[in-house]
């Protein structure tokens, strides 16, 4: 089969021909019909868990996925040839991923079944970047009238994200480039904000001397400084950082709770999110949708940025 690999951490990409995985005990072996891009797969290409967790050479890329069950192996009830499904398909040791025509799945792991309304590309563009937004949502403690800023609105988790918030009753700031601020208030965002012309936090504290109520923060890397988005916030808000760049100590001597997310997706939160897909309640923007061959080019560009929206492996 085809599949896109990483020969060792922070190698260029490759479309190589691997043996057909074989299904194990209490595994899916799934035919892959889309693969979702997020930042994390070239994060994790590149080493970003190599002292964390084990991997395997050549590292098959990508997690999101959707495709269809072909085989089952011994013991497996949940699931059966022919069902739809997706969800995360990065297992471990990390090395059996999405960015290929086969893999395989936990039947108790991160996967749930696709309604027939829902394409194989909108179920590909949804476990990391709308999982992640739901539960930094929930991990925000909005309620009805709150002001929310989401630093990196524009992006895959952003709009996922402003849905969610809209709906929970915030008035959400949102920052993108004037090209995308429609879409964006069309997703809920209140107001958006364009990070280019002036830092946001400047922008957001001259309109906000008050203090805001929340802040997810997308953007400021590993490692990276939260403290101007932190002086935003009044006492009692809450700042979720994706990128384990906040610090949840200094935080609580101002009374603001820290949160460091990493999304862990459930077959319940997936089914929920699938159906939310399927009834237009949740709407994902795909930019591109590109053959397997054309991955590692479009990785490659991925890394220099301007997402609006996301990007899809079709196999
Ligand atoms: N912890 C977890 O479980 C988890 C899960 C998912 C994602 N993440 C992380 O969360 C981050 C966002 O993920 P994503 O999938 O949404 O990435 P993405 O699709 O690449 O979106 C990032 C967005 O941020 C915008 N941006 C860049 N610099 C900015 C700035 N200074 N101010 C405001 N916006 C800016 C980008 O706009 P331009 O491209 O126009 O610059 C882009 O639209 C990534 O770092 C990812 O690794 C973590």
């Amino acid at each position: 089969m085809k599949a896109v690999v990483v020969t060792d951490f922070g190698t260029h990409p490759l479309l190589t021909d691997l043996p057909m995985p074989k299904p194990g005990p209490g595994e899916l072996l799934v035919r892959i019909h889309a693969a979702g891009v997020n930042p994390f797969d070239w994060k994790v290409a590149d080493g970003a868990l190599r002292d964390a967790v084990p991997h395997a050479f050549p590292l098959v890329m990508g997690s999101d996925g959707a495709g269809v069950v072909v085989e089952t192996g011994p013991g497996v009830t949940r699931f059966r040839p022919g069902d739809r499904v997706y969800g995360q398909f990065m297992s471990l040791p990390q090395g059996h991923g999405s960015y290929a025509e086969y893999t395989l799945a936990d039947q108790d792991g991160k996967i749930a079944r696709i309604p027939e309304s829902v394409p194989f590309t909108l179920a590909a563009a949804l476990p990391t970047a709308s999982v992640t937004a739901y539960q930094a949502v929930e991990a925000a403690r909005l309620e009805e009238g709150h002001t929310f800023l989401i630093n990196g609105a524009s992006g895959g988790v952003g709009q996922s994200a402003i849905q969610f918030a809209a709906r929970a009753g915030a008035r959400v700031l949102a920052t993108g480039t004037p090209d995308l601020a429609d879409h964006l208030r069309d997703l809920g965002a209140h107001a958006v904000i364009d990070f280019t012309v002036a830092p946001t936090h400047e922008q957001v504290a001259a309109a906000h001397p008050e203090g805001i109520d929340a802040v997810l923060d997308l953007v400021t890397p590993t490692g990276g400084d939260t403290s101007p988005m932190a002086g935003l916030l009044r006492a009692g808000a809450t700042l979720v950082s994706t990128n384990f760049a906040t610090d949840p100590g200094a935080l609580a001597a101002r009374d603001i709770l820290g949160v460091n997310l990493g999304n862990s997706p459930t077959a319940e939160t997936l089914s929920a999110l699938a159906e939310l897909a399927a009834s237009g309640e949740l709407r994902v923007r795909i930019d591109a949708e590109v053959p397997l061959h054309e991955a590692p080019a479009t990785i490659a560009k991925a890394r220099t940025g301007h997402s609006t929206g996301k990007t899809v492996i079709v196999p």
